[in-house]
């Protein structure tokens, strides 16, 4: 038989959360790599949604998502940042961020086009850039503190460079971008005229520094199409309810591309997420002070283990360099830690184009104290160092 020729992502490798977390159901280590709680969000939430389910909110919604949806996310980005959007021609829900972002991907970018990401960036990203013909340009957010490097943002750009795809709070590293690392984007942005495509589904789950929408800098809003989602700020990842915001010929561009990914985004779950977002406006809040508590515990048992963790500004993960261990490999090094310690966390090798990333490691606190704690015991009890035979 023929190869298949699978060339639009050639050299992308499948996603590795899926492989680590079979990885720990086949071992019954603890799962600290894949980012979801181990906690439902929201149980007027989920009551909403079976009632919707009951109540004939079963067929194809509009196709820029119900009303009432359209509405929350508008007042969402209202009450929290003080943007202004136009519910019925500037907000398009989508199937989770994940689907906004190849929408706007497949939408904005041409062939030949570049797209400048932060390395490490989420694993999707580097597939749809992919897959809409566009060429990826990295900056490395450089361990261990993970700052915007602006001078080598600067130097990314080239007269091909189409867009900018941001992630803040940042997944895996946990920096939250500031006001001076954003304005300094924003300036790039102006000077090459660039668009910008703002992926802050993390954007309640900070620990004291305050997450800043790009979109709320001057002269950004005509330039940025923002995307967030249910998922995170309401432990719902698996209901895949995202959107997209912005500028009406942005977000109708965003559309042009999502109709023909999924026609409509899931009918009885929308009105549940409109009413998280209308009526429990403050439970992501009370979830980031948990969160805040849980990196601690996490961090402190990384550290006792004798990695030594980079602290989060937000998001649910830690990154740490085995490296001080020995090793020269974090891919190596995870796959060997399940059978060490009982315990699967995330290589981020993967998630870079230069070598900066080899030896990190992510790690998720999106879990119960419990569950953290026993992680971290089996961990300081194991020998971790390499070369080293599995655990009895
Ligand atoms: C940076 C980032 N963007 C997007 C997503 C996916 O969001 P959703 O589940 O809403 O598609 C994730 C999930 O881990 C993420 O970390």
């Amino acid at each position: 038989m023929r190869e298949l020729p699978v060339t639009r992502l050639s050299g992308i490798p499948p996603t590795i959360f899926g492989e680590m977390s079979a990885l720990a159901a086949a071992t019954g280590a603890i799962n600290l790599g894949q980012g979801f709680p181990d906690e439902d969000g929201p149980a007027a939430v989920l009551a909403r949604a079976a009632e919707a389910l009951g109540n004939g909110a079963n067929q194809y919604p509009p196709p820029f998502g119900i009303p009432a949806l359209r509405r929350a996310v508008a007042d969402h980005q209202f009450r929290h940042y003080g943007i202004e959007l136009d519910p019925d021609s500037q907000v398009l829900v989508t199937t989770g961020a994940t689907e906004a972002v190849a929408a706007a991907m497949l939408a904005l970018v041409e062939p030949g086009d570049e797209v400048v990401v932060f390395e490490p960036y989420y694993d999707s990203y580097a597939a749809m850039i992919r897959m809409s013909g566009g060429v990826r340009r990295t900056v490395t957010l450089a361990a261990p503190g993970f700052r915007l490097d602006v001078d080598a943002l600067r130097a990314a750009i080239t007269p091909r460079t189409r867009v900018l795809l941001l992630n803040t709070p940042h997944n895996p590293t946990g920096t939250v971008l500031d006001q001076d690392e954003l304005a300094a984007i924003a300036t790039v942005a102006v000077e090459h005229d660039l668009v910008i495509v703002s992926d802050e589904v993390y954007e309640h789950l900070t620990f004291g520094a305050a997450h800043v929408p790009i979109a709320t800098l001057p002269g950004m809003a005509e330039r940025t199409v923002t995307i967030s989602s249910l998922g995170k700020s309401y432990s719902l990842t698996g209901w895949k309810v995202g959107w997209a915001t912005g500028p009406e010929r942005l977000v109708r561009a965003v559309h042009s591309a999502k109709q023909w990914l999924t026609y409509v985004s899931g009918a009885p779950l929308q009105p549940a997420a409109a009413f998280a977002l209308d009526e429990l406006p403050d439970w992501p809040a009370g979830l980031a002070v948990e969160l805040r508590r849980k990196r601690d515990l996490l961090c402190a048992g990384l550290a006792s283990a004798g990695l030594r963790p980079s602290v989060p500004q937000g998001t649910y993960f830690a990154m740490t360099d085995v490296a001080v261990l020995g090793w020269d490999d974090g891919d190596a090094f995870c796959r060997e830690l399940p059978h060490r310690a009982g315990v699967v966390a995330i290589p981020v090798r993967g998630f870079y184009d230069s070598d900066a990333g080899r030896t990190l490691v992510r790690w998720a606190f999106c879990k119960r104290d419990a569950v953290l704690t026993e992680a971290t015991d089996r961990l300081a009890a194991a020998d971790l160092r390499p070369g080293r035979p599995a655990r009895p």
